[in-house]
């Protein structure tokens, strides 16, 4: 552990602001849509925002005030409140190690088509094979997952995240401005009001147990990934929170902003997939990329309006891969010491080597699937719907049985009232330990 005092957020709206920056990145934007068009839609959606709104309402509270309180990462926290328990924190640590990896695979598709309209090639990437053949070339993916996993390190090694996150400051609402306008565009593409329909209307008829159990599945793994939960990272922001800033509020911002941004997403893509594809939509990794560019092709200043998009993506994702990459790096930092620098280098080498799989999986090794999936697939919902859904178990027992839910209320309760301190000690006691052992059942079940 470092024995440097802990530098923390200014003022209010610094908290807020820090922790959606690390909620928001391609998780919201191209997660988000293309679960929603595999799980059917509406329902998805209904499930998701329910989960958001309870689930990770009382996780994000519960790990922020586990941090302003220990005033510790995840690691350091769970040994001090509990030795027993040191072992959650091992756990959480290990996913920001398995997520940095793939998560540059997309960073590096994304840069791709930042580079695509940027140089006038718009036209080309309208074609319904341009995503498909790209991925599955070898060498091109692992080249622009190398740029962007390179730059991201680039970043971290001459620590100058600060320099991007006041780029990204403003660079976010424009996002959001932008992703509106995309939505609303989509929405009136010929056809795509079906497709409005079925992303927002939960359609029961054909709802089974078993698919609502995948939807929920689904659902859930999303909310972890989106919202930064159950891997250590909201519990490091809250050991930088001051005590003046008030954890209730602060939470039902960043899960709406979260959740708005991943529902603007969803009505960008999905509505108009559902359009230029005669009522099919495409339900894989690869929406985004497939769907958006055929929306730009139709739209006057298309090709602008992509650049753009792409370039503010890529900060999204950008913010988001720093944010891992200093968590991992500061993980190996506290266990083994040694130069920062240095360290980070081997983290780049390691998260390439590592990540190699995941941009093969569509290419060289599109062979190799396992339980069904490709590998980049496989990482991804292995990790939250297994290694999340147990550290969130074990939270909610070490704070609901152990600890007991007061220990956070006090916490909570540093500035003002907690309104929802009743539902916040029943959902952790009783609700979300079971929910995460039925998540794990079901997801062994399904799996297997
Ligand atoms: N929540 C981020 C997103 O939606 C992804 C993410 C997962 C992340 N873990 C993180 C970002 C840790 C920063 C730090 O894309």
């Amino acid at each position: 552990m470092s024995t440097e005092k802990r530098s923390s957020f200014t003022g209010k709206i610094g908290f807020v602001l820090a922790a959606a920056g690390s909620a928001v990145g391609l998780g919201n934007i191209w997660r988000f849509p293309y679960l929603a068009a595999k799980y059917g839609g509406g329902i998805f959606l209904l499930v998701y925002i329910i989960l958001a709104l309870t689930f990770g309402f009382t996780l994000m509270t519960a790990e922020i005030a586990l941090g302003r309180k220990t005033g510790q990462s995840a690691i350091g926290a769970f040994k001090k409140l509990n030795k027993k328990f040191s072992f959650v924190g091992i756990l959480a640590s290990l996913v920001p190690i398995i997520i940095l990896p793939y998560y540059s695979v997309i960073g590096g598709w994304v840069t791709k088509f930042l580079w695509v309209f940027s140089s006038g090639n718009m036209e080309a990437a309208t074609n319904a094979d341009y995503f498909g053949n790209f991925i599955g070339s070898v060498w091109e993916p692992i080249g622009w997952f190398a740029l962007f996993l390179g730059l991201t390190a680039l970043i971290v090694f001459f620590g100058v995240e600060k320099g991007v996150e006041k780029v990204s400051k403003f660079m976010m609402p424009i996002l959001v401005v932008l992703t509106l306008f995309i939505a609303i565009y989509s929405m009136f593409l010929p056809g795509a009001i079906d497709g409005v329909k079925h992303y927002i209307i939960p359609d029961f008829s054909e709802v089974t147990l078993s698919s609502l159990a995948k939807t929920i599945l689904g659902a859930m793994g999303q909310m972890f990934y989106s919202m930064s939960l159950a891997m250590g990272i909201m519990i490091t922001y809250g050991s930088y929170m001051k005590k003046d800033v008030h954890i209730e509020k602060s939470v039902h911002q960043i899960e709406w902003f979260d959740t708005g941004i991943a529902f603007l997403a969803g009505l960008m893509v999905v509505p108009a997939s559902y359009a230029l594809n005669n009522g099919q939509v495409d339900k894989g990794p690869g929406l985004m990329f497939s769907t958006l560019p055929r929306v730009f092709s139709q739209m006057k200043g298309g090709a602008v309006v992509g650049a753009l998009f792409f370039l503010l993506v890529l900060f999204a994702a950008l913010t988001s891969s720093i944010s891992l990459m200093e968590t991992v790096v500061s993980i190996i930092k506290d266990k083994f010491g040694g130069n920062r620098k240095l360290i980070c280098s081997i983290v780049m080498v390691g998260s390439f080597a590592l990540g190699l799989p995941s941009a093969l999986g569509f290419s060289a090794w599109s062979h190799v699937t396992i339980l069904g999936k490709d590998i980049l697939t496989f990482i991804d919902d292995t990790t939250n719907q297994f290694i999340m859904p147990i550290v969130a178990l074990f939270t909610c027992i070490l704070i609901g049985f152990c600890l007991k839910p007061k220990v956070i209320i006090e916490e909570v309760e540093q500035t003002g009232t907690f309104k929802m301190k009743g539902f916040f000690s029943f959902f952790i006691r009783y609700v979300a330990p079971v929910f995460s052992i039925l998540i794990l059942a079901s997801s062994v079940l399904i799996e297997f």
